[in-house]
This record gives C-alpha cells, structure tokens and sequence, in this order.
C-alpha cells in the first residue's frame, strides 16, 4: 500500500500519551497508525514528535492589522476609543491581507484550524480558502436592541452560512456568531438559536468576559449572562462560549449540564485585565475547554503554545497550587478540544481522523533534555520547532515554509493597508 503522505520513526500523541508510531495518510483522512513501516508518495523520515495541529478556538483573525495599534487600555475603552473607529475604515480587501497575515503566523506555529468571528467575513472564507488552512467561521452579529437591525444582521450571517457552509473540501465550516449578551438583545439571541437549530448550525458567543458585562447583564435583565441564556433556552451542546472569565458555581452547573464548550483566551484575559477564568473548576466539572488567542489587537499573537504556557501558570496562582492544571490537560485544550467544541472530526492521530498534524523537531535547545514530551510542549515550546503542517491531507507547511501562498505579499499588502490608520 502506497499512501498520499506517509511519516516514519515519530513519537506520536496518541490517546493522551505519546508512543512509537508510523502514521499513513490517504486524501484528506489517517488511515493507519501502528508500528509498520509505511511508505508514501511523500515521505517523511522525521524522528520527530507528531501532534493533531493546533485548533485557535475563538478568535478575529484580521485584527492583526491593529496589532500594537492601541494598548495598555481596559477592555470598553479599547473598544470604544480606539478599535470600533478604526474598524469603520476597513474594507473587505484589508479583511484579506489581515487575514492572510493572521494565517501565516499561525501555520507557522501548528495552527491548521480557527474559530473567527467578525466582519466581512467572504474575505476571511477566501483566505482560508486560497491558504489551505481548516477554519470555522461567522459573521458577527449585533443587533443593538434595534429590530430593523436585528433583521438585517441576521439576513447577512444566514447568508454568510449558506454560501460558505462546506466550502473547500468542507474546510470551512460556517456557523452563526452572534457577538455577545450585551450587544445582543435577547429577543435576537432567541431567533438566532431557533435559526440555527433549524440548519443544524453551531452558535458562537462571547459570554461573561468582563465584570462590567455581567453587572451590566444583571442591570438589564435581573440575571447573570449565563443565567439569561439559560432562561431564554440559548445554551446546549450546539454553543460554544469564549472566555467565560467570571463564573458562579452554580454558572459551571448550568454550562455543564448544558454541554456546553468554552474557549478560554487567557492572554486576551491578562492585556484587558477581564480576569483569570476558573478553567480547573470547568475542566473537573467536566466541560469541554477549548484554547483561543482572541483578536491580536488584544494578545498580540496568534500562538497557542504561548497560550497553553499561560494557562498553566495563571491556574496554578488562580488557585494558589502548583498541580491546580495538568500539562496533558492543557495540551488536550490546543489540540483536540477544539475540534470537539465545533464538532469537527479531528484533533486525534487515529485511522479515520482528518489528516491535520503538526510536525515538531525536537532536536532544538528548549528540547533537551527530554524527560516528558508533554512538559517540553507546553512549558518550554515557542511555536518556531514546528517545521511541517500538514491540513487535510495536504502539506501546507514544508522545513517552515508556506507552500500555499506568498508571505513576502501578504507583508507588503499589510504595511500599505496601514498607511490609512495612523
Ligand atoms: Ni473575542
């Protein structure tokens, strides 16, 4: 048997452990995982560490063109005086380029899959479309309390997933986004949920980000964010929530009960000083957590081994121990959570699984020496060991470089687009 890819002589992440494995790939699919050599149209003799490419579960890919733009501001400030403004100036062909220059740093630190939400989104599902990364991807809605707006928004995300919905391969996967309680009111949450149950469609949401917002949820409507959503019959296993910073007890129940997913984006948590989600609590009860960046406005990168670093320190001082997080348990966030939250069949090195696999060289200094491959990844990665992504099947990154798409272009097209911001 000759495979599309086949990849010898590699430690491979395999049911939470990692072990001896070849690994044969066959269109878009794993088809074999076991100790036989296997052989390859392409072939990799690596001796390096396979892991499922890494999913960046919420976040505003084109926000790259505001990074470094405004900083060292709280969250409603940072919105209000300075990015809400800027985004007015935006044109779809600067979503593109901002989007082209968000994939570039992400394949090249493990990414090959992203949750978006944001504007002009048919330049996003292009980008995605033209790179060879997976994303999934909505329009983000908000109706502001005004019916005519509340139609209209929701006429542009029904449209958005009915035109992309499937698109490459079914390498995009489009999904409805409502943006948040508080920009949202409930009324539209409620059509949005019902729209999408009909078309069998993820909702995707920013839920209890800062204090303000849950003090300003409970000002108008007499409840918490997660308990207004219950009560209007928004929350099930079809939700993913981002960031979910300030929970009660009984908040983790409803979630979990519901089944729902969180993204939890712990740097865009730290630079808005939101807060430090209870992410143990939510892991112990049983909730799926997922691992986001969010916009690069508010990170400034789009590198989940950076996040995965931060979640385990943040946890160990939100709960003042040292085993409050496991690192399997916060590997599992970046690379097989996701795929979960979003119902994609991914995020495992097993037969019948899409193909999306990140290639690591541990031959490097912050690899040696190597006593848990699990400790090395999240503890003392930087994303650069990464030398081949491979995303449905197809090699998109080869010794680091792109082979889908020019980034010299994609660098030159960002410097003139921000020209018009300063
Ligand atoms: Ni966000």
């Amino acid at each position: 048997m000759i495979y599309d890819i086949a990849i010898n002589n590699c430690l491979c992440f395999v049911d939470d452990s990692f072990i001896n494995a070849n690994v044969g790939i066959e269109g878009n699919k794993i088809k074999y995982v076991g100790k036989q050599n296997v052989k390859g149209d392409i072939e990799f003799n690596e001796k390096a560490v396979l892991i499922p490419a890494l999913f960046n579960a919420h976040t505003h890919v084109a926000m790259s063109l505001f990074r470094g733009y405004a900083e060292d501001m709280p969250l409603m400030k940072w919105l209000k005086d300075k990015i809400w403004k800027v985004e007015k100036k935006l044109k779809p062909k600067d979503i593109y380029w901002g989007t082209m220059l968000g994939i570039t740093e992400m394949i090249k630190s493990g990414i090959g899959s992203f949750s978006d939400l944001y504007i002009y989104m048919d330049e996003v599902a292009k980008a995605v479309g033209e790179s060879g990364i997976r994303a999934v991807l909505c329009y983000g809605m908000a109706d502001r309390g005004e019916e005519e707006r509340a139609k209209k928004e929701l006429e542009i995300g029904e449209e958005f997933v009915r035109k992309w919905n499937n698109e490459f391969n079914g390498r995009v996967k489009a999904i409805f986004g409502p943006h948040a309680p508080y920009t949202c009111s409930p009324e539209f949450l409620k059509k949005v949920r019902e729209r999408a149950k009909e078309v069998k469609s993820i909702v995707h949401i920013h839920v209890s980000e800062t204090q303000w917002e849950v003090e300003e949820i409970k000002k108008r409507y007499g409840d918490t964010p997660v308990n207004m959503l219950e009560r209007i019959g928004f929350l099930d296993s079809d939700t993913v929530i981002a960031h979910a910073v300030w929970l009660s007890d009984e908040e983790i129940k409803v979630l979990k009960k519901r089944n729902v997913s969180v993204v939890h984006c712990p740097v865009s948590n730290l630079k808005l000083s939101s807060g430090i989600a209870r992410v143990r609590d939510m892991i112990k009860s049983g909730i799926n957590v997922a691992l986001g960046t969010d916009g690069a406005a508010s990170n400034n990168s789009y590198n989940l081994f950076q996040e995965m670093k931060f979640t385990s320190l943040l946890q160990k001082i939100k709960y003042m121990r040292a085993d409050a997080i496991k690192s399997i348990d916060v590997l599992k966030m970046a690379v097989k959570n996701g795929y979960k939250a979003y119902g994609i069949n991914g995020g495992e090195i097993k037969p019948e699984k899409l193909a999306d696999i990140a290639i690591i060289d541990v031959k490097v200094a912050n690899f040696y020496p190597l006593y848990s491959i699990e400790n090395s990844l999240v503890y003392s990665a930087y994303g650069s060991e990464v030398t081949h992504l491979i995303i449905d099947g197809k090699v998109v990154m080869e010794e680091r470089e792109i082979l889908t798409f020019d980034e010299e272009k994609v660098f030159d097209k960002v410097e003139k687009i921000k020209e018009k911001f300063i």
